[in-house]
Formats: C-alpha cells, sequence, structure tokens
C-alpha cells in the first residue's frame, strides 16, 4: 500500500526509529483533542507535522513532552515507553520542547535565560562552550548578552527559545510553530538555522507549523494532522507534488479532485501565512 494511503503506517525505514508513537489518544475533559495518532523520528531525521488551528498539533507535542498524559496509547523513546513521565524526565531523555509563543523569561537576561536551558547538567564548561554555539547561530542574540529577554522582538524571542532549549542538550528537538507572527523572511532565517542545527549537531527535529511551504522545504517527512487525526504520511517530497496538498497547503492550482477529502477544509480553515 503507498504510504500516503495508510494512515497507519510512517513512511518506510531502514533504520529504528528514535521516536515512535503509537495510537496515541489525549483528552481534555470532554474533548478528545487527538486520536490514532501513529508517527515516527528517525536518528538525525527532521519531520514535519502540518495542521490548521485546532487539528491537535500543540497537544500531540505536549503529550510527547509529558506536559499532557495520554488517555490511550504509547510512546516510545528508543524503545522505552516514557508516556506518563513527568516533564522534566522527559527533558533528561533528550526530548526537549521549545513550547508555542516562546515561553522565555522576560526578566531575564538573554544569558541567564540560555543558562536555565541547562539546568539539569553539572558541566559549566560544556553549558559556555554551548552558549558560545548558540551565539554562533544567532548573532543577534550575542548584540543583546544582557539586555532582559522581554525587550526582544518576536524573531529574537523565538532565535532564544531555540537556544534555550539547545542548552539541554537535546536529542529530539521539538519545535511548536517556530514561524507563527514572523515575517517570511524571519520564519525562512529560522528554518535555515533550525536545518543547520541538525546538520551541525545530528539534532533529530521534529517541528509542527501551520507554514506548510517553509516545513515541506526543509522537513524529510511530513505528517498531515486533522482534527485530532493523522490524514496523510508520506516524504516531503510526495506530499509536495500532491494535488490536494498544494491546493490545500500550499497555495497551488485548484485541484480537481479532492482524494482526502480534507482540503476544502483547511482551505477555509486556515490562516495563510
Ligand atoms: N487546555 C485545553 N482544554 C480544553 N480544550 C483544549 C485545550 N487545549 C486545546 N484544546 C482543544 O483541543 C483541540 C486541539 O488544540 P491544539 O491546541 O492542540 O491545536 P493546534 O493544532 O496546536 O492549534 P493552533 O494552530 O491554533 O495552535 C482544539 O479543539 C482545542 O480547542
Ligand atoms: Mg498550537
Amino acid at each position: 500500500m503507498h504510504p500516503a494511503r495508510d494512515r497507519r503506517a510512517a513512511p518506510a525505514t531502514a533504520a529504528s526509529p528514535l521516536l515512535e508513537v503509537r495510537n496515541l489518544e489525549t483528552w481534555y475533559g470532554p474533548i478528545a483533542a487527538m486520536q490514532g495518532v501513529n508517527l515516527q523520528v528517525r536518528e538525525g531525521q527532521m519531520v514535519a507535522v502540518l495542521g490548521a488551528n485546532g487539528a491537535g498539533k500543540t497537544t500531540l507535542l505536549n503529550t510527547l513532552a509529558g506536559v499532557v498524559d495520554p488517555f490511550k496509547g504509547e510512546v516510545l523513546w528508543q524503545g522505552e515507553r516514557i508516556h506518563g513521565l513527568d516533564p522534566d524526565a522527559v527533558c533528561r531523555r533528550g526530548l526537549v520542547l521549545v513550547p508555542e509563543g516562546r515561553q522565555i523569561y522576560p526578566f531575564l537576561s538573554v544569558r541567564d535565560n540560555l543558562t536555565m536551558g541547562a539546568f539539569t547538567r553539572g558541566d559549566p564548561d560544556g553549558v559556555r562552550e554551548d552558549i558560545a554555539r548558540v551565539f554562533g547561530w544567532f548573532p543577534r542574540l550575542r548584540e543583546r548578552e544582557r539586555q532582559h529577554a522581554g525587550l526582544l522582538s518576536g524573531g529574537e524571542q523565538q532565535m532564544l527559545a531555540i537556544g534555550r532549549a539547545y542548552l539541554s542538550r537535546p536529542r529530539l528537538l521539538m519545535l511548536d510553530e517556530p514561524s507563527l507572527g514572523l515575517s517570511p523572511l524571519l520564519t525562512k532565517e529560522i528554518f535555515g538555522i533550525v536545518s543547520r542545527i541538525r546538520s551541525e549537531t545530528g539534532t533529530a527535529i521534529l517541528v509542527v507549523e501551520q507554514n506548510a511551504a517553509i516545513a515541506l522545504a526543509h522537513a524529510d517527512d511530513g505528517y498531515i494532522m486533522e482534527l485530532g487525526r493523522i490524514v496523510a504520511a508520506d516524504t516531503c517530497a510526495n506530499l509536495s507534488q500532491k494535488a490536494d496538498v498544494r491546493e490545500a497547503y500550499l497555495g497551488g492550482q485548484a485541484a480537481h479532485q479532492n482524494a482526502s477529502g480534507t482540503a476544502q477544509r483547511w482551505k477555509r480553515r486556515k490562516t495563510w501565512r
């Protein structure tokens, strides 16, 4: 069966996955925010989850990070079941979340925000080296090293949030809508640096986005989420070629057929950036 047709299957891989999500389901009181989610991230891979407002993207990342507990299903980290663990236990294993809206500490300096990311570490020399590395990726943060983080622009705050997450030495960096509120140019810059972090350090990336074009351009594999369910899974190259994906996600020519039955709903609900 073609991978895009099989909603249960992640794109075919040779290596065993770093992260494997099986039949994951999360509820908020009486609301099922996410159901039957299956997903894989391999070592060093970049995976994108695309979806409109309310699709369940943040719920997925928060469930993986231990912020909310799933009602059903499994999260396997290198084969170990980690669902239900506290967020700090998840973070110590190397799954680190850059949350929606950045959530930096506005009254701490840029440097102190970065240092907060290293709270689990006991190697001050390594922390200093990693801060220098973050400043290499984001020179604008170096220029504002002693400034209160709350005075940074939205783009600089996103850079800081990514840098702070890197200070926890992630094996998998999970990014919740890094493009939110940013200009196309800044979004491109941020994705370029995320790709650089991945290639220079081997860190795997799981990014959820509404900005499909930029995410599909940078990631290896992609999943499309709608109303809490994965409705398509394939390589980003294949997803980018699909007519309904192009129409609904990439603003392309109108497709004659709406094969998955999802494109029209996307078009109505999507916030284009
Ligand atoms: N704390 C909560 N309590 C109740 N319902 C919630 C809560 N958080 C999210 N929801 C609901 O769960 C569903 C999924 O929300 P979620 O925030 O995961 O979507 P999202 O894809 O991240 O959306 P966005 O693109 O707007 O960030 C939505 O219907 C939302 O209203
Ligand atoms: Mg969200």
